[in-house]
């Protein structure tokens, strides 16, 4: 008797001509070839990931192509950070095409942010242009990079300067992936999923605040409804606003302060992405409320859940560093997402009241971080 497959839902993100569905459920690698074959009709994939995926989850994905039909080659690059460059992007480039491929060759990215932005941004320009599909393995890819086409990689200049929109033709996470993801890893990727609460649904953070702990610890049903919702709350978002001239500008709650954080311990290990982007929603929140607009108790809810999240809410709680506010405003400052000299804010009303600002006192963000650096104790 063969089994059912294990459950899992599917969300379209609503891109007219380039719509395409995100699959959320549980042993989602071991059937993607036939939900590969059924949304692309490819006939030749070739995977592109890192040493660590490709060792827990490349020989299933292959065999899953294989099965359903289509020939498969795996690329392998090293994991970590330093690998989105463009000389990684060349090799990749120069290795993809040593395969031969053609204007119908499916470019498949397996593995966290690095891997499908890279892959993603190979994808958008080998032959002027391949069709690609994200399997996000980390919980920071599934709800939030592998959905809305970002892609690209970074350079001396800064983080993600150069890339492209360009999107998949299906998302398949699998949330049996993120059972072998390091601890610390899941926290960071669990930042993301509490600002979808933050941004616009308060009833979604209310049900973190209960149901956190769970999500963190394995529970399947509850990792399943935070990934889901988070992707949805993303869908939605990039639906409405896929270039980023409004509204998806929202979703960097918490980037702008956590860019600077992480500009200063150098992007690396020392300080995650998803932890920076935790602390910057705090500060967010307590600019916000600084300036009459949020209500403290809901700086104290947000404070709270981050922390029993393990996540940072204070300088003390990051790497140590000469910490001062002129150079955290002055990273600020070169962020991509500096329009006319301003830096644009995403600030808040409250809880899941998230809205874009780009008259926000310079004073004001240094005091922010003045006080909050003399708290360090
Ligand atoms: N990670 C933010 C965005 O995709 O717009």
């Amino acid at each position: 008797m063969i089994a059912d497959p294990p459950p899992c839902e599917r969300l379209i993100v609503d891109l007219g001509d380039h719509a395409y569905p995100i699959l959320v459920g549980a042993g989602l690698i071991d059937r993607a070839g036939q939900e590969i074959a059924l949304a692309t009709g490819a006939r030749r994939a070739i995977i592109v990931s890192d040493k660590t995926v490709d060792s827990l989850f490349g020989t299933a994905l292959e065999h899953s192509l294989r099965r359903a039909g289509l020939a498969a080659d795996r690329v392998v690059l090293p994991p970590g950070e330093p690998t989105k460059d463009f000389a990684h992007l060349a090799s990749l480039c120069e290795r993809v095409l040593a395969l031969r491929i053609e204007r119908s060759t499916l470019i498949v990215a397996l593995g966290g942010g690095v891997i499908g932005d890279i892959a993603g941004f190979a994808a958008g320009i080998l032959l002027r242009g391949l069709d690609f599909v994200q399997v996000p393995t980390t919980l920071l890819a599934q709800v939030d990079s592998a959905v809305g086409g970002k892609t690209g990689i970074n350079t001396p200049q800064g983080k993600n300067l150069v890339g492209l929109f360009h999107q998949p033709r299906l998302v398949l996470a699998d949330v049996d992936s993120l059972l072998t993801l390091p601890k610390r890893q899941l926290r960071a990727g669990y930042a993301e999923v509490i600002k979808y609460g933050l941004i616009n649904d308060p009833a979604f953070f209310s049900w973190l605040e209960d149901h956190g702990t769970a999500v963190l610890e394995g529970d399947a049903d509850a990792r399943r409804h935070a990934v889901l919702a988070s992707c949805r709350a993303k869908a939605a978002i990039v639906g409405r606003d896929e270039r980023e001239s409004g509204e998806r500008a929202l979703l960097n709650l918490g980037h702008t302060f956590g860019h600077a954080l992480e500009a200063e311990t150098g992007f690396g290990d020392d300080l995650l992405h998803g932890e920076a982007v935790a602390f910057g929603m705090l500060l967010a929140f307590t600019l916000s409320a600084r300036l009459g607009l949020c209500p403290w108790p809901d700086v104290e809810r947000v404070r709270r859940h981050l922390a029993a999240s393990t996540l940072p809410t204070r300088f003390a709680d990051l790497p140590s560093r000469p910490w001062t506010a002129g150079r955290l405003l002055a990273h600020m400052r070169h962020d991509k997402k500096v329009k006319d000299g301003a830096i644009t804010f995403v600030l808040v009303r409250g809880i899941g009241r998230a809205f874009l600002s780009r008259d926000v006192p310079a004073d004001e963000v240094i005091r922010l971080f003045d006080d909050h650096i003399a708290e360090r104790g």
